[in-house]
C-alpha cells in the first residue's frame, strides 16, 4: 500500500488535541490517493441470530419504560450471559483476518448489535450460528467507522487497531464525551503512534496510516481497558515484538488474548500488567466462547442481597467476581460459591461499608451504582468513592427522589441507611445507573417507572424476563 504522509500531524500533537480540545491541525486527507485499496466487497449480509435475541428494531434506542412493583422476593436461578465487554473487542478482532471467526455465548444486547453494524459497514459478512455469530472480513468495503455509529457506542473505536494493522489505514470517528465523563482516546493514539502509525485528527475523525506497524515497547501512562485491547490487537500483525507496560488487567483482556492466540497470534502476559506480543504476518480463523459477564452476574448478586429467597446466579465465573464478592461479604451479604454458581439470600443485617472503585483486580466502576442501591438499605453511613470516571453519580439524584439519603462530596458519596425507598418516576441516564434504579425499584414500596430503558438494553439481555422468572413484578411498557 502506498504511504502518504504529507499533512499528517504527529501523535503528540494529536494527543494534545484530544485531551485539550484545541482545534486540530489541518489534514489534506481528501487529496490523498491510496493505491492498493482492497476491492469493495459485495453488499454485506446479516442473518438474524437466535443468540442475539434483540430484534433488529431494538438495535435502535426505543422509548420503552420498565414498570416495577417493589417488595417481591426473588427466588430461583438466573443464568448469566456472555460478557458484553468481552464480546465487543472479540468482534473487533475478527477484522484481523479474512478467515471466518465464530464467537459463541454472544450476549443479545444492543451494543453487540451496534458492533456488528460497524463491522458490516466495513464489509463484514455476518451469519447467525446456533449459539452466536460467524463473521467473515474477507474484503474491506470501507475504511471508515462513521460518527453515527461511534457516537452511540464508544467501543466502536476498537476497530482502529485491527483495521490499521491489517489494511494499513483506518478512519474512525472520535467518540466525544458521554454521560459518565470525557473519556478521551489519547492512550490508544499514543500507543499506535509508538508502533509507527501516522495519526491525524480532522473533522472529528481519527485518520491513521502505516504501511506495516513495527513492534515497540509502550508503557501506558494510565491503565485503560480499551487502549490495552486496541494496542494488543494492532501488535499481532506488527513486524517484530511489542511489549506493553502498565496494561489493564481486566478478565476481558485475557479473553481477547485467548481468541487472538486461537487465531494464530503469539501473546503472553494478558491479565498481568505487562503483555508481550510477537508479531505475525497473518492470522486465521477460530471459534471462541465469550466469557460470562461478571457485571451482569454482580448485578443479580446485589438483587439477591436485597431480595433473594434464595437466588442462584448460574453460569458465571466466580474468580472474575472476587472483588465484588469480597465487598458484598464486607457488607454482611452471605454468599455460597460453587463452581459456576453463586447462591445469595437477602441479608438480614446489611452493614454500611465504604467502597472505592479501582482498575481490576480492584472493585469495578461498572458495579458502583448497583452497590450504592444496596447501601441505601444498609445500617450506617458508607462512603462510595469513584476513581475511574468523573461523572458517574447520575443515579444519585434519582435515588434521592425515591427517598435515599445520599450526599455527593466531590468524587465521593455519603450514603446513610437504611432508608425506606418509595416508588417514583425515574430516568435512566447510563447503562449501570439504569441497573441501579431497577434494583432500587425492586426494593422500594409501590410502583416505579424507569424511563429510557434503552440504556439498560445496551448491556443487559432480557433483564425484565430474567427478573420475572425470579418472581419480580416487572413489565416493559411502551
Ligand atoms: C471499559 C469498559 C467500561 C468500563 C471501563 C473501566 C468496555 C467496552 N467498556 O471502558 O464498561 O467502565 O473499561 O473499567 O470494555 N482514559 C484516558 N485516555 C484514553 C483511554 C482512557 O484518559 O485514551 C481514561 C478514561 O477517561 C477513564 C480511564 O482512563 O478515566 C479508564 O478508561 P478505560 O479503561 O479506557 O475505559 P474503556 O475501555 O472506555
Amino acid at each position: 500500500m502506498a504511504r502518504e504522509t504529507s499533512g499528517f500531524a504527529s501523535v503528540e500533537a494529536a494527543a494534545v488535541v484530544v485531551t485539550c480540545h484545541v482545534a486540530p491541525p489541518s489534514v489534506l486527507y481528501s487529496n490523498v490517493e491510496v493505491s492498493g485499496v482492497l476491492p469493495v466487497s459485495e453488499p454485506s449480509k446479516t442473518i438474524e441470530t437466535s443468540a442475539l435475541a434483540v430484534p433488529a428494531a431494538a438495535a435502535e434506542p426505543s422509548m420503552d419504560k420498565l414498570r416495577i412493583i417493589g417488595g417481591r422476593s426473588l427466588r430461583g436461578r438466573v443464568s448469566v450471559g456472555g460478557a458484553k465487554n468481552a464480546a465487543l473487542p472479540d468482534l473487533a478482532a475478527t477484522l484481523l483476518t479474512g478467515d471466518p471467526v465464530e464467537l459463541t455465548n454472544l450476549p443479545g444486547v444492543r451494543d453487540v448489535r451496534t458492533m456488528l453494524r460497524v463491522l458490516e459497514q466495513l464489509g463484514a459478512v455476518t451469519e447467525a450460528t446456533e449459539r452466536g455469530v460467524r463473521v467473515v472480513n474477507e474484503r474491506l468495503a470501507s475504511f471508515e467507522a462513521p460518527y453515527d455509529l461511534v457516537k452511540t457506542m464508544r467501543a466502536s473505536v476498537l476497530v482502529l487497531g485491527p483495521m490499521l494493522s491489517r489494511h494499513g489505514r483506518a478512519r474512525v470517528s472520535l467518540p466525544g464525551g458521554c454521560a459518565i465523563g470525557e473519556r478521551p482516546i489519547n492512550l490508544h493514539l499514543e500507543g499506535l503512534a509508538k508502533l509507527g502509525a501516522e495519526i491525524a485528527l480532522e473533522h472529528g475523525y481519527v485518520e491513521a496510516r502505516a504501511s506495516r506497524l513495527r513492534g515497540a515497547r509502550f508503557d501506558f501512562a494510565q491503565k485503560s481497558v480499551g487502549a490495552t485491547e486496541n494496542l494488543m490487537m494492532a501488535a499481532t500483525l506488527a513486524e517484530g515484538t511489542t511489549v506493553l507496560g502498565n496494561c489493564a488487567q481486566e478478565p476481558e483482556i485475557a479473553d481477547l488474548a485467548e481468541l487472538l492466540n486461537a487465531m494464530g497470534a503469539s501473546i503472553s502476559g494478558a491479565g498481568t500488567d505487562e503483555i508481550t506480543i510477537e508479531g505475525r504476518r497473518a492470522l486465521g480463523g477460530a471459534t471462541h466462547p465469550v466469557i460470562p459477564d461478571r457485571i451482569e452476574a454482580g448485578t443479580y448478586l446485589v438483587a439477591g442481597a436485597l431480595l433473594g429467597d434464595p437466588l442462584e446466579v448460574a453460569d458465571c465465573r466466580p474468580q472474575d467476581l472476587r472483588p465484588v464478592l469480597q465487598q458484598l461479604r464486607l457488607a454482611g451479604v452471605k454468599l455460597a460459591v460453587e463452581d459456576d454458581t453463586i447462591r445469595v439470600s437477602a441479608a438480614e443485617n446489611l452493614t454500611a461499608h465504604d467502597l472505592r472503585t479501582a482498575p481490576h483486580p480492584g472493585y469495578p466502576t461498572d458495579m458502583q451504582a448497583q452497590y450504592m442501591a444496596l447501601m441505601t438499605q444498609a445500617h450506617g453511613a458508607s462512603v462510595v468513592t469513584e476513581t475511574i470516571f468523573e461523572r458517574r453519580f447520575m443515579h444519585v439524584g434519582e435515588l434521592q427522589r425515591m427517598g435515599a439519603d445520599i450526599r455527593i462530596q466531590g468524587k465521593s458519596c455519603v450514603v446513610v441507611g437504611p432508608t425506606r425507598l418509595t416508588g417514583a418516576q425515574v430516568m435512566a441516564t447510563d447503562l449501570r445507573a439504569s441497573a441501579c434504579l431497577v434494583l432500587a425499584a425492586m426494593a422500594a414500596d409501590g410502583e416505579t417507572v424507569v424511563d429510557r430503558v434503552y440504556h439498560l438494553d445496551r448491556g443487559y439481555e432480557s433483564m425484565e424476563t430474567k427478573l420475572r422468572g425470579l418472581g419480580a413484578e416487572v413489565e416493559r411498557v411502551r
